[in-house]
């Protein structure tokens, strides 16, 4: 594919089928994006890849855990709620997903049945889990490389014919994925990737998020 293309085409996926990915595509897919640049090429990731089992114990435990309200517990220290246009744009997206997959606004039992969807990595038969080293802290500038790589990896597995979605419910309660995805206690964990092959009749799938206009948040100087 095209690299605008794919760029353009690529898109978040919240419902797999069961089918299992084999290992050696997510081998190729992980060498690709591993030519993320780094600060210093210090290249700070490491990569949990989990499925079957243990994949299963995590959803299992993320579940149970939220159904007892135990609080989220993350690795790092994170804003508690966006405001203002950040707020906005999290309202549109979720407005896209519940038109798409007919939930009402007043339905708080298929909009719960959404949120522990996510909890459970939207059911997809891989998750990779991405670490850094806890030395590393205050650790902003690692963060961003493990988002470099990460972009790599959902636009690698995309040309594969993989879906993908970047996601923080996965890893909320990062104690739980910690034991079972067996992450040593010198790492924290910064996100995961669900992956597999998109469901082609999940409408969410469908969905297209927006972006601003260019003009919103790009400035030009020194063009005049
Ligand atoms: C760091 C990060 C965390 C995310 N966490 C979630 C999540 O917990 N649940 C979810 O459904 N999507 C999550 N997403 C996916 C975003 O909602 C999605 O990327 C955004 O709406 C843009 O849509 P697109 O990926 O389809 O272009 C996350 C994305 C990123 C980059």
């Amino acid at each position: 594919m095209e690299f605008e293309e794919l760029v353009r085409a690529r898109r978040s996926i919240r419902g797999y089928k069961p089918d299992p990915v084999p290992r050696a595509v997510i081998e190729e897919i992980i060498a690709v994006a591993k030519g993320a640049p780094s600060s210093m090429n210090t290249q700070p990731w490491y990569l949990h890849v989990v499925t079957g089992v243990p994949l299963d114990r995590i959803r299992k435990g993320n579940t149970e855990n939220m159904v007892a309200g135990v609080k989220p517990k993350r690795d790092f220290p994170m804003k508690e709620a966006y405001e203002g246009v950040h707020r906005q744009r999290q309202i549109e997206i979720a407005v896209q997903l519940f038109e798409a997959m007919g939930i009402a606004r007043d339905d708080k039992e298929k909009r719960m049945d959404w949120v522990m969807r996510g909890f459970r990595q939207f059911d997809a038969p891989v998750s990779i889990v991405l670490t850094y080293d806890k030395i590393l802290e205050p650790a902003a500038i690692s963060q961003f490389d493990l988002g470099a790589i990460s972009y790599g990896i959902c636009l690698a597995a995309w040309e594969r014919g993989l879906g993908t979605v970047i996601n923080g419910q996965g890893i909320m309660q990062s104690d739980v994925v910690r034991e079972h995805a067996r992450i040593p206690d010198d790492q924290n964990i910064m996100t995961c990737i669900a992956m597999g092959y998109p469901d082609e009749d999940f409408s969410a799938n469908t969905v297209k998020s927006r972006r601003a206009g260019g003009d919103d948040f790009v400035s030009y100087v020194g063009f005049e």
